[in-house]
């Protein structure tokens, strides 16, 4: 009985052996035509060989992940992990409790195998009893064969993952992706353990290093995109702007409808599940002074004609790629004098940030970019303490302007809304800039109803535009620039929504 099955044992139903016998006959045979090779697939394996010839000789274990539990016997949608999805190819809620393991081999490269839990049979208990995995209550699985035609690798049922771990133990090191499946990174733990090779604290240490290592380089090699990620990355944004064309058509029933945050959200999520896996974050639906919230994922409050509303959302296409895009909006449709001033100091610095997107230049110099920009208009506006000059705020014992705009310009996108998340700084924040990176600019400014530093028409003003850049090998191309960006083209745009 699976722990889940435990937790809703006092709802468990007694079962007769007719009952067994009955439930198990009478279904039509299972289909036994294999799958092609799928195109994720095959885009993945090349992904392994750079992996491989990274850790010659050595195990490496990347588990998918199991279910995340949302209360007692109920459990969230699965997601696998990102590395995971990234050198197997499957997307999507797929597959739970899965353990890809790059098995060395003695000529030198790795054999990838993937383990998992295959369709069970008619006649298992698991079939009609096991509410978490079973095919009655979740859905029928991939049998080993069906996985292994789709993924191109040899599978094997994962009640065969400790022997494979612990085979050879003395002599093969392991290195486990940590943060994903913590049932698996304890049997690594033990294999190691009982191996001999890990005893001594230092030599425990040793090891945490060498499994942050292969995180670290999972999560470098994501950062530079192949075509078919750049696809994946265009699609992303495609599905998005066309969720976005959905709210800007249902603002006037948000606002009629009050808790107007809420029902934007909600129509984004519509788009975003129809068209791909989900939302790839929790969308940002910041009416009026929530928009000075960074993250107001909360989504509580009112639409108001007269105030903008800050919309942060991306869609999470079925390959697990995400967009992440930011327009801020007049409800009405109009930005008043004083909102298009500021939006219009973001989209200048946006542009400034964008133009610096090519290749050559650093990650950090697109930041340069914007925040100059927004560091003069704050200068220009008089909102800089006295006498501090543009050159003195930028300078690192400086940063007055950061009171409003505390974040930074961009962050690299992909799987993850903020990928690559655990490359070194010298990859990330002091990178080059190299064509297939896809990189946000987002540049904001935010004024809270409660600032006394700035005058009064400005407080309660928060605008951030966002955009997905692929650097591409002259220059960039904005994945989402299908949605206007400039306030006139922004207001043309939702010129008609409360006309229909
Ligand atoms: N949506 C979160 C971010 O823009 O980084
Ligand atoms: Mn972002
Ligand atoms: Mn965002």
């Amino acid at each position: 009985m699976s722990e889940q099955q435990a937790k809703a044992g006092h709802r468990a139903r007694p079962t007769s052996e007719n009952f067994t016998a009955f439930i198990a006959s009478g279904w039509a045979p299972r289909s036994t035509q294999l799958p092609d090779l799928s195109e994720p697939a095959r885009w993945a394996s090349p992904r392994r060989e750079a992996l491989s010839a990274a850790f010659p000789g050595e195990r490496l274990v990347l588990p998918a992940g199991g279910y995340k539990v949302r209360s007692n016997d109920t459990d969230y949608v699965f997601r696998p992990h990102s590395a995971f999805a990234h050198l197997t190819g499957l997307g999507s809620d797929r597959e739970p409790d899965a353990v890809l393991v790059l098995e060395p081999l003695p000529e030198g490269g790795h054999e990838p195998v993937l383990y998992f839990l295959p369709l069970a049979p008619r006649d298992s208990e698991e079939f009609f009893a096991d509410s978490r995995v079973g095919e009655f209550w979740v859905g029928a699985r991939p049998t080993l064969e069906s996985m292994a035609a789709e993924l191109g690798m040899r599978t094997e049922p994962v009640e065969n993952l400790r022997d494979a771990l612990a085979k050879d133990a003395g002599l093969v090191s392991l290195r486990v992706v940590r943060d994903a499946d913590t049932q698996v990174s304890a049997m690594v733990e033990e294999v190691r353990s009982q191996s001999g090779l890990v005893q001594s604290a230092q030599e425990q240490e040793a090891a945490l290093e060498a499994d942050a290592e292969l995180a670290r380089r999972l999560s470098t090699m994501r950062m530079v995109k192949d075509d078919w990620e750049a696809q994946q990355m265009r699609e992303a944004c495609a599905a998005t702007a066309d969720a976005f064309g959905a709210v800007v058509a249902d603002l006037p029933e948000a606002v009629r409808r009050g808790r107007g945050e809420r029902w934007v959200e909600g129509v984004f999520g519509l788009h975003a599940r129809h068209s791909g896996n989900g939302v790839g974050y929790d969308s940002i639906c910041a009416a009026g002074d929530h928009a000075n919230t960074l993250h107001w994922i909360k989504n509580t409050g009112d639409l108001r004609p007269g105030d903008l509303i800050l919309i942060d959302a991306g869609v999470e296409i079925d390959s697990l790629f995400t967009a992440d895009v930011t327009r801020t909006l007049p409800v009405d449709g109009t930005f008043t004098d004083v909102q298009r001033r500021v939006y219009d100091a973001v989209y200048a610095a946006q542009c400034a940030g964008i133009e610096a997107c090519r290749p050559g230049n650093t990650f950090k110099d697109v930041h340069a970019a914007a925040i100059r920009v927004i560091a003069q208009h704050l200068f220009d506006w008089g909102l800089l303490p006295d006498g501090v000059s543009v050159e003195e705020t930028l300078a690192e014992e400086g940063q007055w302007h950061r009171r409003w705009m505390v974040h930074g310009t961009s962050h690299h996108l992909g799987i993850d809304v903020h990928d690559c998340q655990l490359a070194l700084r010298e990859d990330y924040m002091e990178g080059t800039l190299a064509p297939g990176m896809v990189l946000t600019v987002e540049p904001g400014l935010y004024f809270k109803a409660d600032d006394e530093l700035v005058p009064p028409e400005l407080r309660g003003i928060g605008v951030r535009i966002e955009d997905d850049i692929l650097i591409t090998a002259d220059g960039c191309e904005n994945l989402s620039a299908a949605l206007p960006r400039a306030s006139a083209d922004v207001e043309a745009w939702m010129a008609d929504i409360w006309r229909r």
